[in-house]
């Protein structure tokens, strides 16, 4: 193991996760940049530079994510980790298959959960860190017709908080970024399927316009940073005013 401190990254091969991934590259950290489609988390790597590692990972399952880990362990000494990795649903409860429930849930809340549990040890031996999870405002207040996306983001701020508290004796800090609408892959792919536009998803916004993945990042950088050194189990709202309202 190498004395380096390295970040690791879910979901860093598109949107929120890449932006995250280029971040930190900028800010000369060394990062493994892991996401369930390798291709895509090279991409990223390629294009961040050579202080990032790309690795695959799906989040669901627990030896993937030991896996990954262990992975990052070898490269250096963990010291961060943003979970970012994240999938979306479009229907109300009676419309959601128990299909669709659980592969939310396991993505959103279990993946979250597994990378969190994995890497507190490895945070602990260091003497501290720091972690960052991506849920949504969909975690803090009601949206229609996403109730099993709604019901797994509010998870991941619940899990965040309770974790907040559990470790911060071992020095990690733990917070949450909750987005409004981020101008993402997902977000344009998720367009048709809602039977919305994108003018219709931005005058809904207050500040008249969406985020783009790069803001959400830098909020990222800055809970990981010393600058957020006495933040921990917050649920950080980055929403345009969305939920001001
Ligand atoms: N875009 C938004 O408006 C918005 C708003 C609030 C919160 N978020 C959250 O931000 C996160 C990223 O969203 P995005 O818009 O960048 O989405 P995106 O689809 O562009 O990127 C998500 C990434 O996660 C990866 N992923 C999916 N399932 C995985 C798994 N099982 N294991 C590992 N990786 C997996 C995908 O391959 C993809 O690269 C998600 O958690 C999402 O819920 C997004």
């Amino acid at each position: 193991m190498e004395d380096t401190d390295l970040t690791i990254v879910t979901g860093a091969g598109s949107g929120i996760g890449r932006a995250v991934v280029e971040r930190l590259a900028a800010a000369g950290r060394r990062v493994l940049g892991a996401d369930v489609n390798l291709d895509a988390a090279r991409e990223t790597a390629e294009h961040a530079g050579p202080v990032v590692t790309a690795a695959h990972v799906d989040v669901r399952d627990e030896e993937s994510v030991v896996t990954m880990v262990e992975s990052a362990a070898r490269l250096g000494r963990i010291e961060a980790l943003v979970n970012v990795a994240g999938i979306g649903s479009i229907t109300n409860a009676p419309d959601t298959t128990l299909e669709v429930w659980d592969r939310v849930m396991a993505v959103n809340s279990t993946g979250t959960f597994l990378c969190c549990k994995h890497v507190i040890p490895h945070l602990r031996r260091r003497g501290g860190g720091a972690i960052v999870n991506i849920a949504s405002v969909a975690g803090l207040v009601g949206m229609r017709k996403r109730a099993a996306y709604c019901a797994s983001k509010g998870a991941v701020v619940a899990l965040t908080r309770s974790m907040a508290l559990d470790h911060a004796p071992d020095g990690i800090r733990i917070n949450a970024v909750c987005p409004g609408t981020v101008d993402t892959p997902w977000v344009r792919r998720l367009l048709d399927e809602a039977g919305e536009t994108l003018e219709g998803l931005r005058a809904r916004q207050p500040l008249g316009r969406l985020a783009t993945a790069d803001e959400v990042a830098a909020a990222v950088m800055w809970l990981l940073g010393a600058d957020a050194a006495f933040a921990t189990g917050s649920a950080l709202v980055l929403d345009g005013g969305w939920t001001a309202a």
